[in-house]
């Protein structure tokens, strides 16, 4: 434990205490600080404000660091399932095996999702944005699980994790298969989590789908990958509306609408739609990685840099073997040898060198969907999916906590000091 803090203003000193995590991390209290002097920390982005204490993921963005409960990714991604990283993050422990199996068991027993909702999907336009199609189908969940929020036993809210991750990769299927209006394949009890989605997604009655191993695999590492983030802005999301009780499954839907954002989950969409500009512009990237250096153009390059990591992204290291891997498979695509090239000459540029910008993880994840067939607008879905087992861990560990309150900021006001209202014709 470190000494407390100290904080002058006007004069009076503040003690503030302070705490160090596990891995180090330090933070000064400031909970009782505005009680005490009347001031506020402002912090906009909250760059530099810790929202929670959390036990569940660890991130080291200068060491390239990412491990959940304690695990490294690298060890996960090789040697265990999505299934079972999803039973680590939600209980904090590795399953044992029996309770792996039942998990597995009841996930694909739970995957139906009920038939008026799926029938909801035609009152969508067959163009809708798939995010903006599963962030109503998961709100429209709340309708059907009425009474799952902070007061709910613990059996209820295993029963709707396990029912949310279930149904969210039914979901994104069915709402692929309205937009190329073709018949919904059902999840079949014989196959896995991620052998499911693909065949509900690609087999149709008149062409069965071949389920491919090395795309099974690689869909089980993405997804492994995505599970959780710490405290990035969706994940803050579902802290922030869960800390009013509100339905989890409604507080997920405030989630997938987060990471809908182009700065967010939506990046690996804007990675695709770069390449694709860049082929249709017969330009050679190296044009571009100079658009991106030029201070007088807003042009960045999609899919490189990262708020927290200032060294590799982990997730990138890891993927990028297997993106290697499934490519020489499909390796003809012209946007697939863009990015290869264009991932090549930025690792060698002294402008995004002495910048610390690496490929993110959604520059290879982006390039893996594409070849496994998952069209653009379906890719934040596919994050979507990996990163729901991390949001309701997230959820779970906040409604625990018992120094939990409603989520609600203060801000400095800076607008009109106190005005008269004035009447129209005198406007
Ligand atoms: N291309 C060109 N220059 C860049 C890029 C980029 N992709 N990213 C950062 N820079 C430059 C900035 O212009 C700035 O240069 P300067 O110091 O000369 O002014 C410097 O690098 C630092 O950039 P910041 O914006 O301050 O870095 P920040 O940490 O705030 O931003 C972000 C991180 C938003 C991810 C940024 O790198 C970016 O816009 N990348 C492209 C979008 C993207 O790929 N997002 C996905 C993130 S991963 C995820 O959400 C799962």
């Amino acid at each position: 434990m470190a000494d407390n803090a100290k904080l002058i203003i006007e004069g009076t000193t503040y003690e503030l205490p302070t705490l160090i995590g596990t891995e180090g991390e330090k933070a000064v209290d400031i909970r009782k600080l505005r009680g005490a002097s009347g001031y506020v920390t402002l912090d906009s982005g909250y760059m530099n404000t810790g929202s929670c204490e959390s036990a569940i993921t660890f991130i080291n963005g200068e060491e390239g660091i990412l491990r959940y409960r304690g695990i490294p990714i690298e060890q996960l991604t090789e040697k265990s399932s999505f299934a079972e990283v999803s039973k680590l993050v939600l209980d904090g422990e590795l399953p044992k095996s029996d309770v792996l199996d039942e998990f597995s068991r009841v996930l694909t027993e739970n995957a139906m999702i009920p038939e008026e909702l799926k029938n909801s999907l035609y009152n969508f336009p067959a163009d809708a944005h798939p995010m903006s199609v599963l962030g109503s189908l998961i709100f429209g969940l709340a309708g059907f699980y009425p009474h799952v929020d902070a007061t709910s036993s613990e059996d209820e809210i295993r029963t709707a994790a396990t029912n949310l991750i279930a149904k969210t990769s039914t979901i994104a299927a069915f709402s692929y298969k309205r937009s190329i209006g073709e018949p919904f394949v059902y999840p079949s009890k014989d196959l896995g989590y991620s052998e499911n989605f693909l065949n509900m997604m690609f087999s149709s009655p008149v062409n069965g789908y071949e389920i491919d191993s090395d795309m099974v695999e690689a869909l089980e590492k993405l997804l492994i990958l995505h599970v959780d983030h710490e405290q990035n802005c969706s994940a803050s999301t579902m802290r922030l509306v869960g800390s009013s009780h509100a339905n989890l499954y409604s507080a997920v839907a405030a989630s997938i609408a987060a990471l809908w954002g182009p700065l967010h989950g939506g990046a690996n969409q804007s990675v695709m739609e770069m390449l694709a500009t860049i082929h249709q512009s017969g330009k050679d990237p190296a044009d571009f990685i100079e658009m991106a250096k030029d201070k007088s153009n807003s042009f960045r390059l999609a899919g490189f840099g990262h708020r927290v990591y200032k060294n590799y992204d982990p997730r990138a290291r890891v993927i990028k073997g297997t993106c290697r891997k499934v490519l020489e498979k499909s390796a003809k695509d012209p946007l697939l040898q863009i990015a290869m090239q264009l991932e090549e000459q930025v690792l060698q540029d002294d402008y995004f060198i002495q910048r610390k910008l690496y490929p993110n993880v959604d520059f290879y994840s982006g390039i893996l969907y594409k070849a496994m067939g998952i069209p653009t607008e379906m890719f934040t879905v596919l994050f979507a999916i990996g990163r729901m087992p991390g949001w309701i861990s997230q959820w779970k560990e906040m409604i625990s906590d018992p120094t939990n309150k409603i989520g609600r900021p203060r801000q400095i006001y800076n607008g009109n000091n106190k005005t008269d209202y004035t009447p129209v014709e005198n406007r």
